[in-house]
């Protein structure tokens, strides 16, 4: 099968040009000007004048179908990945789960299981790793060698859910670090937390406004800091998640600057909700009750700045929706049980487009950075994905710099009944989609089958 992409203007993390792609077999076989002159028989010639040609999105941070308080997320692997294709992401990483007392791979085994038949699009694994004995460490190792599972989240929050000790944390560091892993790391002091939580709920302070109350911006900074102290300690690259205000923000710079291989994500609830929308009337808050919480408004220039000067290498969703009337419902009387998490799995690169791009605050060779090439780098997939090369896969967006659309849970393809983004207008909209070559979204239509998706191999980290 061979698809000729035409007139498009190419724009990857370094290049901004005009020429045709030639894709054969699932990948970019050939780039150059004027292809159709060159080519018989292409099966599908896409004309893609006036329109940015960019690699697929890649969201290293999704939770589909996580348990969690009592519930589950309300995207599976089929819903979450059809919403993230209209969105212009063609590769996931999820999260699989070890609970105590589990092996690593039998964890993995649950969500390959979970997965099965369903991805839209190709995906991988971050593993959660909550129970870690010596016994486990050659397991740990061997992921990371020989199953292509190379990065992994611990959390210093969620007490008897998540969180692990430091002595924990440095010795899953230590092996990361010494076979080519990463550390993903939850950075929130959550024994502190706790605390507050309980004081908070005596009090009978029960609103959804004091999940935001109770974590305050020092316990994520304390968190980030520890979590990169013993990250050198350990000679491990860490990579702190869903960060969300200028005090961690601060610590990774701080990092950075003494040349510790030290990276962040950040999340478009981040840079453009805040902490207001928990002080609406009723339960309407709990909408936004996620984690770490919405920051006061004055954190985003902070953030979008972080990202423009590469204190922060990523933009991510946390995407993990749980419906408002059902599932937010858990916690009406007590804000600890509202399940903690938002979506954003399809809205991710036109709000960052719109926000970033058409209003001035990073270029177009950034936007693809951040939302793509980074990604693929930070996580093993690269250059396989998160570019347009020759030999790379084809996952591919055709994205209308110029068109406007306003996001709503009406029109959205996220199984849940709210938007967290309801009634903004964005310019920048994808247009089509191919998966290694094969178009899914086309003209804004999903055309693509469930199961077509691929597990994908990651490899090590190379010191980026
Ligand atoms: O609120 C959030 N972020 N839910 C998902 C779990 C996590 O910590 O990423
Ligand atoms: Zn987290
Ligand atoms: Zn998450």
């Amino acid at each position: 099968m061979k698809t000729l992409i035409k007139n498009g203007q190419i724009v990857t993390a370094v290049d901004n040009y005009s020429a045709d792609i030639l894709i054969e077999d699932g990948a970019i076989s050939l780039i150059g000007k004027n292809l159709s002159g060159l080519i018989d028989g292409a099966d599908k010639v896409i004309d893609a004048s006036g329109k940015l040609v960019i690699p697929g999105g890649i969201d290293p941070h999704t939770h589909l179908e996580l348990p969690f308080g009592g519930t589950f997320s309300s995207d599976d692997f089929k819903t979450g990945t059809i919403a993230a294709a209209y969105g212009g992401t063609t590769t996931i990483i999820d999260f699989a789960v070890q609970y105590r007392g589990q092996s690593l791979t039998e964890a993995l085994d649950n969500w390959f299981k979970k997965a099965e038949g369903k991805p839209a699009i190709d995906y991988s694994f971050h593993l959660i790793i909550t129970d870690l004995p010596d016994s486990r460490l050659p397991e740990l190792k061997n992921l990371i060698l020989n199953e292509g599972i190379t990065s992994f989240k611990l959390f210093m929050a969620y007490p008897g859910v998540f969180l692990v000790d430091d002595g924990t944390i440095f010795k899953a560091m230590t092996v990361a670090g010494q076979s080519g892993g990463v550390i993903c790391m939850h950075a929130e002091n959550g024994v502190v937390i706790d605390v507050l939580v309980k004081r908070a709920l005596a009090e009978g302070k029960t609103a959804p406004k004091y999940h935001a109350l109770t974590r305050p911006t020092k316990a994520e900074a304390e968190g980030v800091h520890r979590a990169i102290a013993i990250a050198e300690m350990a000679e491990c690259p860490v990579y702190i998640v869903h960060l969300s205000c200028y005090d961690a923000l601060k610590k990774v710079q701080e990092a950075r600057d003494a040349g510790l291989p030290a990276f962040a994500e950040t999340c478009p609830q981040y840079l453009f909700l805040d902490y207001t929308l928990y002080e609406q009337e009723g339960f309407e808050g709990a909408k936004y009750v996620m984690t770490p919480p919405l920051r006061d408004k004055w954190n985003q220039e902070l953030l979008w700045k972080g990202l423009a000067g590469n204190d922060l290498q990523v933009v991510s969703t946390d995407h993990c929706p749980f419906c408002f009337k059902e599932q937010k419902e858990l916690g009406r009387d007590d804000f600890s049980k509202i399940p903690n998490g938002g979506p954003g799995v399809e809205n991710r690169l036109s709000l960052i487009y719109n926000g970033g791009v058409a209003q001035g605050r990073i270029s177009v060779n950034r936007f693809v950075e951040i939302v793509s090439t980074a990604p693929a780098k930070m996580f093993g997939l690269f250059p396989r994905k998160g570019t347009i090369a020759v030999g790379s896969d084809a996952d591919i967006v055709i994205f209308d710099p110029d068109k406007e659309m306003t996001i709503s849970a009406r029109t959205h393809h996220m199984n849940v009944d709210y938007n967290a983004y309801e009634g903004m207008t964005v310019r920048g909209v994808t247009e089509t989609v191919l998966s290694r070559g094969k178009v899914i979204i086309e003209n804004g239509q999903y055309v693509g089958a469930p199961g077509e998706g691929r597990f994908i191999k990651r490899g090590t980290y190379g010191g980026k």
